[in-house]
């Protein structure tokens, strides 16, 4: 039942860097997204027009997106938690937005600093707004089966949030796993109560941290039953400001080799140019690959 293609998301400007301690340049971003672009990705993330008071990393992200040359067939989403990020994502350019809730009270609150209800309520907002520009929407549901307050989260808890973020608009809702705590059978009980909420799998992403090293093995659990959207970072940079443990995402370079190495379609994307790009933001950040694919590219 494998999908015979997928989409990649990557996801390495925004949750790649938005944990970085150190300000990234604005010229270095833009840069990256160019270069991922011109790696043959399709999808690329570019930014969140979050509170710079909450994240100060993306407090450029006006800037960036603005200074994006877009590509025609590439979507270049950003993040959006209420209608004041909206409006400053519509005045930069912005085509699609993300919205994100989270599974459980206590990371919504840490997260976006309210209710899992009230964030749906500020979303029903932006998704108007967005509709009414002819804005695609993605949403994200974070702490798909673990969270670093809550612990365990029920697989129906994540089903509610989910259905309520694709009832409201959203054409696609990515499922975040986001302190990397899920294994292939939890990854499968949640995808399954997702499903028989009612959202067609068309509509499902997956989005692994590889905190623990399972998520190319929950990514291939995700796409056994037919999933084929997933989300991946860069040189499996990324975390969240408001996840404590989270480490980077399932690095793009590795998700690639798997992929092309099974036959599957991603498109014309060039590993050796994602590795390239893995290297030289490494470099520029002053950290080591988190890339198993590009690790192996150095050592040989
Ligand atoms: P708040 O403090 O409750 O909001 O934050 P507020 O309305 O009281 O505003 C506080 C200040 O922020 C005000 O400024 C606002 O103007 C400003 P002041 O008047 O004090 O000078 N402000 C903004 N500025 C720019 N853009 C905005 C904006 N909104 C308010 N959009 C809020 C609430 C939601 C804004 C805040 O909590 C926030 O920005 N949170 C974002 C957190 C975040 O970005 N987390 C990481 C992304 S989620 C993630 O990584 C998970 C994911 O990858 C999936 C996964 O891994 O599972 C998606
Ligand atoms: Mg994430």
């Amino acid at each position: 039942r494998l999908p015979s293609a997928v989409r990649i998301v990557e996801v390495g400007a925004r949750d790649g860097l938005q944990n970085e301690p150190r300000l990234v340049d604005t010229r270095v971003k833009v840069q990256l997204i160019h270069d991922l672009v011109d790696a043959g990705l399709r999808s690329v993330e570019v930014t969140g027009f979050v509170s710079p008071k909450w994240v100060p990393q993306l407090k450029d992200a006006s800037d960036v997106m603005s200074a994006v040359q877009k590509k025609n067939g590439v979507t270049y989403p950003v993040l959006v938690p209420n209608i004041k990020g909206f409006d400053a994502a519509l005045a930069a350019g912005a085509e699609e937005i993300a919205v994100f809730a989270a599974a459980t009270e206590t990371f919504s609150h840490k997260n976006v600093n309210c209710s899992i209800q009230k964030s749906l309520d500020r979303f029903r907002a932006v998704i108007t707004a967005a509709q009414a520009h002819d804005i695609k929407i993605r949403g994200y549901v974070s702490c798909v089966v673990g969270c670093p307050y809550e612990g365990h989260v029920a697989p129906e808890a994540v089903a509610d949030v989910a259905f309520k973020l694709y009832e409201m608009g959203c054409y696609e809702i990515s499922l975040g796993d986001t302190i990397g705590v899920g294994n292939p059978k939890s990854i499968v009980q949640m995808i399954d109560a997702v499903l028989r909420r009612g959202i067609p799998v068309s509509a499902l992403a997956i989005h692994c941290h590889d905190t623990r090293g399972a998520a190319l093995a929950n990514v291939l659990a995700a796409m056994s039953l037919g999933l084929s959207v997933v989300d991946s970072s860069v040189a499996g940079l990324g975390g969240c400001p408001f996840a404590p443990g989270a480490a980077g995402n399932l690095a793009t370079e590795d998700l690639i080799y798997m992929l092309q190495g099974m036959g599957i379609d991603i498109g014309d994307v060039n590993l050796e140019k994602v590795i390239g790009i893995g290297h030289r933001i490494c470099q520029y950040l002053g950290r080591k690959t988190s890339s198993r694919v590009s690790q192996a590219t150095i050592c040989t």
